[in-house]
């Protein structure tokens, strides 16, 4: 993948559920890359969970920290980046993927991500499928924007989705 500043990482989003984790941590594996999760960072960082987070400083300051979190990975090299679902919604944030290495959006279904909801509890506000259903839809041109690929994971093994993503590292 292209060298830019410095850094070549490669980023992973996708709507909550969509495997973005597994994949990047799997894909480390295979290929001695090292795999960092901003949601991770974050809570790293703040000595604190996600939840916690949102819960008591609400989204706007938890989007301050995914943020900080992103930047500091400018000093590394060669990373696979897993980015929590709603990284897209900070339009500094595409800017920071495009000048940091290259995107891979994976492009699943909303029954992908609701069965992923109903089995943790990542965000209250997402345990209604109608409001997954509109956060989706409003998400979608803002993940096509960040994408420098886009992988249909639809029905698409997770071995042909390593295979297809491999041919960038
Ligand atoms: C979020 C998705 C989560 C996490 C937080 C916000 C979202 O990440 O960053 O709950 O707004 O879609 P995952 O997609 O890794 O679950």
């Amino acid at each position: 993948s292209a060298v830019k500043h410095g850094c070549d990482h490669v980023f992973f989003v996708g709507f909550l559920g969509a495997g973005k984790s597994t994949l990047a941590r799997n894909l480390g594996r295979m290929f001695h890359r090292r795999f960092v999760d901003t949601d991770r960072l974050v809570e790293r960082r703040c000595g604190s969970t996600v939840t916690k987070l949102f819960e008591e400083f609400g989204e706007e300051r938890f989007r301050e920290l995914e943020t900080a979190a992103l930047e500091g990975l400018r000093g590394e090299r060669s990373l696979l980046v897993s980015c929590g679902g709603g990284i897209v919604e900070t339009p500094r944030n595409i800017e920071l993927m495009h000048d940091m290495g290259f995107c891979v959006y994976l492009d699943g279904d909303l029954d992908d991500s609701l069965r992923q909801i109903r089995r943790s509890d990542t965000r209250p506000d997402f345990r209604s499928a109608e409001h997954a259903a509109r956060l989706l839809e409003h998400r979608r041109p803002l993940y096509e924007q960040a994408a420098d690929l886009t992988v249909d994971i639809r029905g698409t093994s997770f071995t042909d989705v390593s295979y297809t993503v491999a041919e960038l590292l």
